[in-house]
């Protein structure tokens, strides 16, 4: 069955690793039929979420914040997977994923007790480091996120050994991502 992919991509760099494993990703995906939405999301203008628990009055603006987020929402709410692309920045998402990913916490607002939307997961990251140990961290967190939302994981790639842009070029983990996506059903 096809599918309505969302991929955020967190990386501050435009042709860095995350957007090389985010590519191949999207490659996989399209290749088996479903439907792939892209963010860059330093492109766009999206502020950390307020705390104010002011939101969820209108499901198709969920937010009391009027910023970038108002272009994610609509492809947030349609979407079956929603795929985290990220550097690894101190053992966890980068900060551009992070403050959008709080701001979804608006979208749970709309719903009695918080209920977040059902969705399937993906992580796809690049770091620096190389040995398992490195993901421990990040694998734990994103474990935890899943089970806070009740959502599955549908895979992860974790591209170690990667630092300047194009590193990850030639590497396995981009044909582990394009496989990924393409064995999505
Ligand atoms: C602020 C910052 C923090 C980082 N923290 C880590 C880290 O904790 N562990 C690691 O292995 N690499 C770390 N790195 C390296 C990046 O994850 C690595 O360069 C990655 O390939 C960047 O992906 P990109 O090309 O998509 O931006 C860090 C880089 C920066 C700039």
């Amino acid at each position: 069955m096809s599918k309505k992919i969302l991929i955020l991509n967190g990386s501050p760099r435009k042709n860095g690793n995350t957007a090389a494993l985010a590519g191949a990703f999207a490659d996989g995906a399209r290749e088996a039929g479903h439907t792939t939405t892209s963010f860059a999301l330093r492109e766009l203008d999206i502020h950390p979420c307020f705390g104010c628990f002011g939101g969820g009055k209108d499901p198709h603006s969920p937010c009391v914040q009027k910023d970038g987020m108002e272009r994610i929402y609509p492809a947030y709410r349609e979407a079956d997977i929603l795929v985290l692309a990220s550097p690894m920045y101190y053992w966890n998402f980068s900060g551009q994923l992070k403050c959008a990913f709080d701001r979804l916490f608006a979208v749970a607002e709309c719903n009695a007790g918080y209920a977040n939307p059902r969705k399937d997961c993906v992580m796809l990251m690049a770091a620096e480091g190389a040995d398992k140990d490195n993901f421990e961290p990040v694998l734990h967190y994103y474990e935890a996120l899943l089970r806070h939302m009740g959502w599955k994981n549908l895979g992860t790639v974790l591209a170690g050994g990667v630092l300047a842009v194009g590193d990850i070029l030639g590497k396995p983990a981009l044909e582990e991502a394009r496989q990924l996506g393409k064995s999505l059903r």
